[in-house]
């Protein structure tokens, strides 16, 4: 049997959100996978991913094999990687739920995706890229103890989201090892009353409230520094006419929250960029997945 797995990219923080809230929009990963002899690892796009035993959707499909008592021989995986690497965009959450949803069902299903998503939140460390690469939708979490406690809520489809992606990598590691161990209780305040902000009015359709919503001083402060051209590109953002914009995850890519009506906004923030000096940058226009993961027919 082979299994053919679609996963949603995500864009995990929303600003305020820190390793809480996240969401899945639609541009999509895709793992096959079937039961074989040893490790038989290809990317059908040609995009560079391990071959050996260290590839994510392998070793991740493999660990449940493991958790479910089954002997595991090996595995035939195929990758399709349209999520960019180390972007902010959960490309790594993409590999662990499709190594997980795949391996589920080539198990006969002996994990519900509730306990799918425990097993994500434990591997990747946070629930804000993982739950919603599964779930879709808008998902508000908190990871204690080994256990998920979430809500997906259903966006509409009034807005788009821009990615807007820079020409280098940064590592999530790096990325958190900026942060503060401490913050001031004002900040702590400033972060929750806006973080609860985001998810409601996100939700309810409350838009006009995103602006404020968005502010973060928890992340954001101090990566900005580490994304050349961040502040520019969030100032152009807002001249265009954007809801919101923020730092996708652990970044690079800068996320502008759009309303569907602004058809033009991609394109008009594309040309912006080169005039700002940011050159081999790329913009993606995307909506909400509410779907989540899918088991494709083959
Ligand atoms: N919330 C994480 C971070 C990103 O900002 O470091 C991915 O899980």
């Amino acid at each position: 049997m082979t299994v053919k797995v679609r996963i949603p990219a995500t864009s995990a923080n929303l600003g305020p959100g820190f390793d809480s809230i996240g969401l899945a929009v639609n541009l999509y990963n895709y793992v096959t996978l079937e039961e074989a002899d040893g490790c038989q690892i290809v990317s059908l796009d040609g995009a560079p991913v391990p071959t050996d035993e260290t590839n994510l959707v392998y070793s991740t499909a493999k660990k449940l094999y493991e958790l479910c008592g089954v002997p595991f021989k090996g595995l035939k995986v195929g990758q399709i990687n349209n999520i960019p690497f180390a972007r902010g965009l959960g490309s790594s959450s993409a590999c662990i739920i499709g190594g997980l949803k795949g391996a589920n069902r080539l198990l006969g299903n002996p994990m519900s995706d509730d306990e799918l998503i425990n097993l994500a939140a434990d591997m990747e460390g946070h629930p804000d890229n993982s739950t919603p690469a599964l779930t879709g939708g808008l998902v508000t979490a908190v990871f204690e103890n080994h256990h998920v406690w979430y809500v997906k809520q259903e966006i509409r489809g009034e807005l788009q989201f821009v990615a807007i992606i820079p020409n280098f990598e940064l590592k999530t590691s790096e990325a958190r090892a900026v942060l503060p161990e401490t913050v001031s209780r004002r900040d702590g305040v400033f972060n929750l009353s806006r973080a609860a902000l985001m998810s409601v009015s996100l939700y309810s359709g409350n838009y006009q409230n995103l602006r404020v919503a968005v502010e973060d001083r928890l992340h954001q402060p101090y990566r900005l520094g580490m994304i050349h051209g961040s502040a520019q590109v969030m100032e152009s953002c807002y001249e265009l006419g954007a809801y919101a914009v923020y730092i996708s995850g652990a970044g690079s890519t800068l996320m502008a929250i759009v309303d569907a009506k602004c058809q033009k906004f991609g394109e008009q923030i594309a040309q912006r960029l080169p005039e700002l000096g940011l050159l081999g940058w790329q913009v993606h226009t995307m909506g909400i997945d509410n779907r989540g993961t899918v088991i494709e027919r083959v």
